[in-house]
Order: C-alpha cells, then structure tokens, then sequence
C-alpha cells in the first residue's frame, strides 16, 4: 500500500468492513430468521421459497452465491439460511483454503445438509477451485494419497451440503465455478427507511433511547449498509449517555455524527479527499482508478470496493470506460463551479433523498 502509518480505512467510522470493536455486540444485532430480517425483499422473497421447497423435499438446499458491496449482510444472511433449514453453519473465507487439505477437512467434517460459507469466495486458489467442482456437483471429493509412483486417487463420498459463496465480486468468479451455484442473488445498498427499521431494531436490542428522528438521521448517514448504522448507533449512544441525558434524537445524532466527521449523507474525510482530488487535479476527470489511488495514497481495490459503490449509487461519481468522473451532483454538493459545459450525466444522477 501506498502510504506509511495506521491504515486509514481501517480506523473509518463509515468503513463497511467488520472491525474487531464491532465484535461480540454485532453479532447480537444481527438477525436470526427471514421475519426479523430488514431490506433486501427481493433476495428475502426469493430464499423463502426455495427454503421452503428444499426442506418439503427434505433436501440440502441448492448452492448459493451472495453478491454485492461490503457490509450489505451477506454473512447475516448466511447465518438465516442456515437457522431456517436449521442445521449447521461452518464458515470459512476463501484465501483461508490454501490447500486440498484444508477443503478436504472442512468437507469431511459438516453433516448431512449443513451449510458451508465462504467468504470472498473470489479469492480461492483456482487449485482449490478444481476439487470443489465434484463436491459441489456429485458429493465427491478426489483426493490423492501417497506420491510418486505408489501414489493413487482415492474418491470421498460427503455429506449433501449447502455450499454459500459471498463476494462483493461476481466478475471475479471463474464462468466454471459461477455456474455451479444454482442460487444466484444479488444484495444491494439498504434505502433509508430500511436502515432507519434497523437503528431502531438495534436500539431496541441495545436498550438504548433512540427516538425515530435519531434513527432517521442515523440512517441517513450510514452509506446504505446495515454495519455501519449500528456502528453509528453505538457511538451516538456513547455520546448520548455522556452529554445528553441518555436520548437519541434528530439533534443529538446530527451533533455527534458531525463531531465524527460524518456529514449528512455519510461521507467522511476520505470520501472528500477523493472527490476533490478528482475535481482539482484531474478537472473533474476522467481520471484512471490506478492513478487517482495513487494520488490519494489508497489501493486501488479499496476505491472500487469501497468508496465507489457509495458514491456511484448516490450520484457523485461515474465510472466510465476512460475512467471516473465526479458529476454534476458532486460539484453541487461540494459547493464547486464545474469548468465543463455538460458534466457525464449519470443514470444515477439525482439528488439523493
Ligand atoms: N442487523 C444487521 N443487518 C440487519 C438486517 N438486515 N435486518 C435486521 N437487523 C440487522
């Protein structure tokens, strides 16, 4: 990476990845079942379904593949999908699976329609990627014992298992892997009444005093993922208790957000930095991902993950083939006067509610 110090992003308040401090408490605010589970209706109807045809047949449930931006729920709703057939969930990531060995062992191990999650799935070894194909398929694991000459191919018989694969990637999978999931569904960025339902959930389960101006204004601000409003939540709360009788309403929630750095649509420093590195040094773009990573010292994965699926979903950003470009929104926003006549309109181009 390129920058020396603590890694900015680890430290974001609006970071859509798990932190350790989110921790134990996540984990209790995370829905259990379809019913308790907020947004997403699309993906939540579809499950149900084949859900319930897959426990009618009283068969493992078909293969899955989550995919979206970080922090949208894939792991939560892993952990559902495995609550509503009610068997076990055994999770692992995929640059956890380094060799036959490790796969063979967590194969090996799970029982008769238990779910396995992986995570970032993108990221398993292709080596790996070759002897999931019969397990996925056939049930089959093909295993070598022995080496050189003596050494032979020996065939596991595993448990029918739920394979779920989540990736904030889809163009990433290999076409043969991709093609093995019979469930494809793809989770996106949580509007804000959904969000606001979860602050209040959260705050409920917190035993915190969150009135729904408090949670709306949370919801506001947490850039359309689930992690980052009960992160939010958390540190409202934190201030609330010290400073202002407990109570979480519209004000305390715009003061304490603004103290973090958070402005009104959940953008924080970071998210500044690029903007306006777009706009004063590349004029507003097209500027290539690569070279505006290298500008503001980021890697360029962390912008695409990251920062612009955000960005893009509100408008401020496009990605065009010659690069990213902040639009007319953006300049608005940011109080700037755009030196171009017609500024990339974008689908997405509209002011955000
Ligand atoms: N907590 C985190 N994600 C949630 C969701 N989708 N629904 C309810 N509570 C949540």
């Amino acid at each position: 990476m390129n920058q020396t110090g603590p890694d900015p992003e680890a430290t974001r308040s609006v970071n859509p990845a798990f932190s350790t401090e989110d921790g134990e408490i996540e984990l209790t605010l995370r829905p259990k079942l379809l019913d308790e589970y907020i947004g997403q209706h699309k993906a939540k109807e579809n499950l149900k379904v084949f859900i319930a045809a897959a426990l009618n047949r009283k068969e493992a449930l078909d293969h899955c593949l989550f995919y979206g931006p970080p922090g949208v729920g894939k792991t939560t709703l892993a952990n559902v999908v495995a609550n509503e057939l009610g068997v076990n969930l055994r999770v692992t990531s995929g640059p956890a699976i380094e060799r036959p060995g490790d796969l063979a062992s967590l194969l090996t191990n799970i029982g008769e329609k238990d779910v396995l999650f992986v995570d970032e799935i993108h990221r398993m070894p292709r080596s790996i990627e070759e002897i999931l194909y019969p397990a996925m398929e056939d049930f089959g694991l093909d295993i070598i014992i022995g080496k050189g000459p003596s050494a032979r191919a020996v065939r596991l018989e595993l448990p029918h298992f739920t394979l779920i694969g989540a990736t904030t990637r889809a163009g990433k999978l290999s076409p043969p892997l991709r093609d093995r999931f019979g469930i494809l569904l793809r989770l996106e960025l949580y509007d804000h009444t959904s969000l606001a339902k979860i602050v209040e959930r959260s705050s409920h389960i917190l035993k915190a005093d969150c009135d729904a101006g408090g949670a709306q204004e949370i919801a506001a601000r947490s850039r359309g993922t689930p992690r980052i409003a009960n992160r939010l939540l958390r540190r409202v709360r934190d201030f609330a208790e010290f400073y202002y009788e407990k109570k979480i309403t519209k004000e305390t929630a715009e003061l304490v957000l603004q103290k973090l750095d958070i402005d009104k649509l959940g953008l924080d420093l970071l998210d500044h930095r690029m903007m306006n590195t777009i706009i004063k040094n590349y004029n507003g773009g097209p500027v290539g991902l690569e070279t505006l990573a290298t500008a503001i010292g980021e890697e360029a994965v962390t912008l695409e993950d990251v920062y612009e699926p955000y960005l893009i979903q509100i408008g401020f950003l496009a990605r065009t083939p010659r690069g990213r470009c902040a639009t007319s929104l953006c300049y608005e926003y940011l109080g700037k006067k755009s030196q171009q006549p017609n500024l990339f309109p974008h689908p997405n181009n509209q002011k955000p509610d």
